[in-house]
This record gives C-alpha cells, structure tokens and sequence, in this order.
C-alpha cells in the first residue's frame, strides 16, 4: 500500500461521524442542532446521553489509531513519517468530513488517538493535561486545547522529536476549529461539563 493510498485511507476513515451517527441512530436527535452543533464527544454528552458520549470518544480517538496502526503494517519501511501522516490524514477527515460538506469536528478525540498509537507516553501526557483542565474547571474546550497543545512539548520533551512538528501541526487545526469556544471563553460564556441540554 502507498503512501498515498494510506492518507486516502486515514481520511475516509477520519471522516465518520460517529457522533452524528450515534445520536441519529439511537434517538438523540440532530446534533448539529443540539448545544454549539459540533459533532463530537462533548457535545454528544449534551444530549444527555452518556453512553453515546463515550461511544462517540471511544470510535472518534480509534479513527486516529486505526490510521496510525494502519501505516505501521502496511508501509513499515516508511517509518514514522508514514504513521505520522496517515494519522494527520484521518484528524484532518474529522475536522472536514467529505460526508458533511466538510464541516466536521475540532479533532481533539481524534488527536489523542493518534497521539496514543504515535508513542504512548505522549498520548498519556494529552489525556492528562485534558483530564485534569476539564476535572479542575469542567471546560471541555480548554482541556482539549491544552491538551493539544501539550503533545508536540510533550514530543519533544520525552524524545519523539520526530512527531513534534506534525502534532505542532495538528494542535493549531485544534484552535482554530475552536475560535468560537476562545470567543465564548474570552466572553466568559462558555459553558462548563454538565451545563443543561441544550447550552453551547
Ligand atoms: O472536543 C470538542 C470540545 O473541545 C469542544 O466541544 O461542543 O463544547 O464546542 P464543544
């Protein structure tokens, strides 16, 4: 399998909604009609359905390393720049969807994903930079950008410095999907885990 191929691949698969999938086919509604529209975990657990939440994280960050473990096994000899690629491949299908129009996702799930089947120490400092902004001020949005952030340090840091300006990369598609959770967190408006149905 080409390279090229494998990025065809990663964004295809990048590109499932699983959330809108999920609240659609189990009776949540239209959730880019429900809370800030997005298609992710977040806002899934705004429906109020908790087990679609976690669903919807568990298929959306397994997008990102199915890609990855894909570029591993076919294309071995491509090394790490491969993985690295076929991962960005599936984030950038999250965030633009070629099922909606190409409006998708803010890729964090995804990310994490990625980061996890990339090297995992980096994926353990992502998930627990997220866990512990949204534990300790229950804002998603800031976790998931914290969290992105902390990847590429994290890369360098722990001596995967060949992943750091890809997930660099990725973790500004990360803020800039969410300009409009900065502008609500710079308003004070953003919304906190566990706000009622229906708030963005
Ligand atoms: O992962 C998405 C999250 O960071 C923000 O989602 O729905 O609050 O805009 P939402």
């Amino acid at each position: 399998m080409t390279i090229f191929l494998l990025t065809v691949a990663g964004y295809l698969l990048g590109s499932i909604p699983f959330g809108v999938l999920l609240t659609r086919a189990f009776g949540a509604g239209d959730l880019r009609q429900i809370g800030s529209g997005n298609i992710g975990a977040t806002n899934v657990l705004r429906t109020g359905r908790k087990e679609l939440a976690a669903a919807t994280l568990i298929l959306d960050g397994a997008k990102g390393a199915v890609a990855v473990l894909l570029a591993r096994h076919f294309v071995p000899q491509l090394g790490d720049h491969a993985a690295m690629i076929a991962g960005a491949a599936a984030m950038i299908g999250h965030c633009y969807p070629v099922w909606l129009k190409f409006r998708g996702g803010k890729g964090v799930a995804t990310l994490l994903g990625l980061a996890l089947a990339l090297a995992w120490p980096i994926g353990l400092v992502f998930a627990a930079v997220w866990l512990g902004t949204v534990l300790l001020l229950r804002i998603s949005s800031l976790g998931g950008m914290a969290g992105a952030v902390a990847a590429p340090v994290a890369a360098l840091a722990l001596g995967y410095p060949v992943y750091a300006v890809g997930l660099a990369g990725l973790a500004v598609i990360v803020l800039w999907r969410h300009r409009e959770n900065i502008a609500r967190l710079r308003a004070g408006t953003e919304p906190r885990v566990g706000a009622k149905k229906g708030a963005a």
